[in-house]
């Protein structure tokens, strides 16, 4: 089960040569994959030859092979972790009972939306980051770029293996469409809003891969929890991968705010080629934002239903003592006859916003280690996560106007200071003015610091692209 005959057409751990039509239907869906890597993937670069890492197997040390590779020719596979015979649902209605092999008739639409829903972010994001490598400060970010793009199209590859095998012909038009919708498409967009946003420069690929795909993990772990064990098998070896993600972003956006620091030592950060400390905070106000709205409406029975049926559990759902839920309250902010109180609403209804406050807990230790950097600069300025409630598009939180700090304004107010918090077309216009690329061995753009290390234990001025 868990070896990988890496010579087939589609490198797998699933034994796809003993399922003869679904491994037809695979290789049939392949060169229409490739196909869209080629018109949506990145511009330019596919006949470069980048240090690329690729998962072969599953196994704790030794999954990942790192090489030169042609990113057309990368070898985007399947990979579950290996079954446990004796797993049982460790949550809601069926707690206790042998998970699932096979999709129950009775959550079939609810399982498959959660996996054309996780499937969508895949391509989504890939597209967002398309013309991003016409710019990157360095040819280590733009070998992490390619990195994080090639992975995410494995990660459509997880979720259209799971479609193709379990949801029969609705399933394989899900996958087509996967490939259908366009992220910012206004007559076929990609599902969630977040993935419709341009990534038009590089501190908003940073914030994005620091706070969009760190939404994406606590997703990714709430289903690796569920009772349909292919589905929690795919997802947490995606995890595995996920977390070079948020380390491209968490350190993208740390060497910015270094080099912010060393600048403002010597005069006006901008006028030097560096983005300041407030522009940095409003970027991180504008992607925390989109991010948080990833999770749902706050008071959720969908969510309520995804737990009950043992789909979609909660973050490490181990840590917790008690796993149905029923009959606990969860204490949250609530917005009542227009004003925000706090209330106890029913744990299984308060799902989404369980696993987003877990998001928020780890969004803030990032903050943190930027704070530290910044104090280690010996620079007097803290970056803060703004309110749940600030700049929120879904949920109880969409109709007001919340400041940073989460009182509640009124729309003279926050037309008067939005400026202040979020980019405006002169922020925007400065970032993109600062975006030339750097692509010699070694150099950084004016506006980042170096990396403290280099990739796989190489030296960061590697020729992580061969030019
Ligand atoms: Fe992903
Ligand atoms: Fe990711």
């Amino acid at each position: 089960m868990s070896t990988v005959l890496t010579d087939e057409k589609i490198p797998n751990n699933v034994n796809l040569a003993g399922d003869k039509r679904l491994q037809r239907a695979l290789e049939a869906w392949q060169p229409k994959f490739i196909d869209w890597w080629k018109d949506m993937g990145p511009v330019g670069w596919q006949e470069r030859d980048i240090y690329l890492r690729t998962a072969i197997s599953v196994e704790a040390n030794g999954w990942a092979h790192f090489d030169y590779v042609k990113m057309p020719d990368y070898r985007w596979g399947i990979f579950l972790e290996p079954k446990d015979p004796n797993r049982v649902h460790g949550f809601g209605d069926f707690q206790g009972q042998p998970v699932w092999d096979e999709v129950p008739g009775e959550f079939r639409n609810m399982l498959r939306r959660l996996v054309v829903t996780q499937g969508d972010t895949e391509p989504a994001s890939v597209e967002q980051q398309r013309n991003l490598g016409a710019t990157a400060p360095s040819l280590y970010d733009l070998r992490n770029l390619f990195q994080v793009n090639v992975e995410e199209g494995r990660h459509l590859w997880a979720m259209v293996y799971l479609l193709h095998t379990y949801f029969g012909r609705d399933g394989r038009e899900e996958a087509e469409e996967l490939l259908q919708r366009r992220s910012g498409d206004s007559d076929k967009p990609r599902i969630l809003g977040a993935f419709n946003e341009p990534t038009s420069h590089w501190l908003s690929f940073f914030m994005f891969t620091m706070f969009t795909d760190r939404d994406g993990k606590y997703q990714l772990a709430a289903l690796a929890e569920s009772g349909f064990d292919p589905l929690a098998r795919t997802c947490r070896f995606m995890l595995t991968e996920e977390a070079h993600h948020m380390f491209v972003g968490e350190t993208g956006v740390q060497r910015v705010v270094k080099r912010a620091c060393e600048l403002m030592k010597t005069g006006d950060v901008r006028a030097q080629g560096g983005i300041d400390l407030p522009t940095i905070q409003k970027y991180l106000n504008l992607w925390y934002s989109l991010s948080l709205d990833l999770f749902g409406g706050e008071v959720s029975s969908n969510a309520a239903d995804a737990f009950a049926a043992g789909l979609k559990g909660r973050y490490k759902e181990d840590r917790y003592e008690e796993h149905k839920l029923i009959g606990s309250h969860f204490r949250m902010e609530v917005l009542e006859e227009g004003r925000v109180i706090e209330k106890d609403i029913a744990m299984r209804n308060a799902l989404n916003e369980v696993l987003r406050t877990e998001y928020i807990k780890d969004c803030q230790r990032g903050v943190d280690r930027w704070n530290k950097t910044i104090r280690e600069e010996g620079i007097d300025f803290e970056l803060r996560l703004p309110d749940h409630k600030f700049h929120r598009q879904i949920g109880m939180w969409s109709n007001n106007r919340f400041a940073p700090s989460g009182e509640m304004l009124d729309d003279a107010q926050w037309n008067a200071r939005k400026g202040d918090w979020l980019p405006n077309d002169q922020d925007e216009g400065f970032i993109k003015s600062l975006m030339q690329p750097v692509y010699e061995p070694g150099k950084m753009a004016s506006w980042i610091a170096p990396p403290a290390k280099g990739i796989n234990a190489l030296p960061a001025e590697f020729e992580y692209v061969r030019l």
